[in-house]
């Protein structure tokens, strides 16, 4: 489709593992684990500051869950919601993304930032 930019392909990221990106004005992460792949805008529901501790690495040190660098909070990977931290109940905004053949797209047509 038209809207649809590749991000990059799944073998891109470590499994399990995490993977910046930036389209336009807007900044993502995409987090692998087994088959599930998320998108979500780098944005912590906290402060709205980017959450990566070093560039690509969103994950805790078990990669089992999502950290934010700042404070500490902590999201679940299938649901971006914080478990831990200052905005717990909160969650991280999901991006529109879905895997064809390998590749992971991003559907800008929902996308205010990147039209
Ligand atoms: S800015 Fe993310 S936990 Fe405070």
């Amino acid at each position: 489709m038209a809207d649809d930019i590749l991000l990059c392909r799944v073998d891109d990221i470590p499994d399990p593992g995490s993977k910046g990106f930036e389209v336009d004005d807007l900044e993502g992460f995409l987090v692998r684990r087994g088959d599930t792949i998320r998108a979500y805008r780098d944005s912590c529901p906290h402060t709205g500051v980017p959450l990566a501790w070093a560039p690509g690495n969103y994950l805790d040190s078990d990669d089992a869950l999502i950290q934010c660098a700042f404070h500490g909070a902590l999201f679940v990977i299938e649901t971006g919601e914080c478990v831990h931290g200052p905005c717990v109940g909160r969650s991280l905004e999901p991006l529109p993304i879905r895997v064809e053949a390998g590749a992971i797209l991003l559907d800008a047509s929902s996308l205010d930032d990147i039209g």
